[in-house]
């Protein structure tokens, strides 16, 4: 059999890409190959989103190259983001490689493979759902579905609009088959991805139209689906209805990832975000007025150019007031083609440092409290594996999505309860209450 290697960089979306060209591969009749080394195949799934995973990238890329002068049979594939933002020039940039794909276009690579071509292949159109191709997925008991593909918004500073293009709503009939085959093969987690969830179905023909609050409904009504997570969603979008399906929903997560980029309405404007800090705190009170116990996460930028102390200072203020349970923080890296890359008045990089610093620092303050109102509860938690830091404890997910690492006696995939008897910003530690009462 022959043998494929995959290694995946940047987002969720492409996680759940690399598991569909790993069960597209293997319906084709290869293997997994463990490493680099010994693969007949060798695929990249690349980001583009910051300048880090770029550089990140080209040194894997060095790598397989080696593998490819000590075994030049070998075929270099290079999917994903990063391929689509430099199209044809992968081929200048490394020669060795010999075929390359954009996001929409990972059935094409199987067309390669069983093409007698031997001249390098470049593929870039949107043409279909990755998320029709079968999946070899990572964890037998979560799925991710791909409800949209591309972007309908033109963020100053984001580079996905151009890799994953323009927006696409996936028909409900296929996402809500795609799960309900996940659920009889043992998935009781699922991941609705899109890169602006709320607006799911408004590019979709009158008939098959459904919002994004109805199509939770249905997958929420899907036997053997326990716990529904979707990101992202969007400030601007996100309505009443989908609140409200928090509150009702029983598999729906109590967690919600809302990027707030930045907490000052001029530079949300100047990042054409469409929304203001008033929209972004508003609906976090309505978030909260609906389930109080929600765990909220957000992405945030550091230093988009004309970041002033002024709107700094606004950042720390709304991330103080809404005390986030997590933070992602970014330093702006200007983007090839993006409007922002073009602004005049990027920020010294040892301003963003020490904004960074900053902002790390609140951000970590509030998430060790927030994790303290856990401490004492008995939490529903999804059984991932081992701990990664001690073997000898299990390591699981709330539906908060926290991870807790614990002692206990329960499997990968079982959904069990765990006393939580610490937190800090990052973990929660806990045990079974049963295996404390087996024990005393
Ligand atoms: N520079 C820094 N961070 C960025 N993000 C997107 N584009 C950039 C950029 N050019 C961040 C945003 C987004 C997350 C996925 O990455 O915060 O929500
Ligand atoms: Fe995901 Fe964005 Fe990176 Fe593409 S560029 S892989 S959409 S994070």
């Amino acid at each position: 059999m022959p043998k494929y290697h995959v290694t995946t960089f940047g987002c969720q979306m492409n996680e759940h890409d690399s598991e569909r060209m790993k069960g597209m591969l293997e319906s084709l009749g290869y293997d997994e190959a463990p490493e680099q080394d010994g693969a007949d195949l060798i695929l990249f799934n690349t980001c583009s989103i910051r300048e880090a995973a770029d550089t990140k990238f080209a040194a894997h890329l060095g790598n397989a190259g080696r593998v490819k002068r000590e075994n030049p049979g070998t075929v270099i594939g290079v999917g994903g983001c990063w391929a689509q933002s430099v199209k044809e020039e992968v081929f200048e940039q490394f020669p060795f490689v010999d075929v390359a794909f954009g996001p929409g276009q990972v059935h094409k690579l199987a067309e390669f493979l069983n093409s007698d071509s031997l001249t390098a292949q470049g593929y870039f159109e949107f043409e279909g759902f990755t998320g029709d191709l079968p999946a070899r997925r990572e964890r037998e008991f979560h799925g991710w579905t791909q409800i949209s593909i591309g972007c309908r918004e033109v963020c100053s500073y984001c580079i996905v609009p151009s890799t994953r293009g323009r927006e696409v709503s996936r028909d409900p009939n296929d996402v809500i088959a795609d799960v309900a085959a996940m659920a009889e093969d043992g998935v009781r987690e699922i991941t609705l991805l899109g890169q602006n969830v709320n607006s799911y179905g408004r590019s979709l023909p009158k008939e098959q139209r459904i919002t994004f609050a109805e199509l939770l409904r249905e997958v929420d009504a899907i036997d053997g689906i326990d716990r529904i997570r979707y990101t992202s969603p969007h400030p601007k979008d996100i309505k009443l209805d989908v609140i409200e399906a928090h509150a009702e929903l029983p598999s729906l997560c109590e967690h919600i990832h809302l990027p707030l980029q930045s907490g000052s309405s001029a530079l949300l404007k100047r990042m054409r975000r469409t929304y203001d800090r008033e929209r972004f705190t508003d609906r976090v009170r309505l978030i909260r007025e609906y389930v109080p116990d929600i765990s909220l996460s957000t992405d945030i930028i550091v230093g988009f150019p004309g970041e002033t102390e002024d709107d700094f200072a606004e950042t720390l203020e709304v991330v103080d007031e809404t005390a986030f349970d997590s933070a992602f923080t970014f330093n702006y890296s200007p983007r090839r083609g993006t409007e922002a890359a073009t602004f005049e008045d990027q920020v010294p990089h040892e301003v963003k440092r020490d904004r960074m610093a900053r902002l790390v620092d609140l951000v970590q303050q509030h998430a060790t409290e927030r994790a303290q109102r856990f401490v004492g509860r008995d939490l529903e938690v999804l059984v991932e594996g081992r701990s990664r830091k001690d073997p000898d404890k299990l390591r699981g997910r709330t539906r908060h999505n926290k991870v807790v690492n614990f002692n206990g006696l329960a499997e990968a995939g079982d959904m069990t309860t765990v006393k939580v008897t610490s937190a800090t910003s990052q973990t929660l530690a806990g045990e079974e209450p049963l295996l404390a009462r087996a024990l005393a």
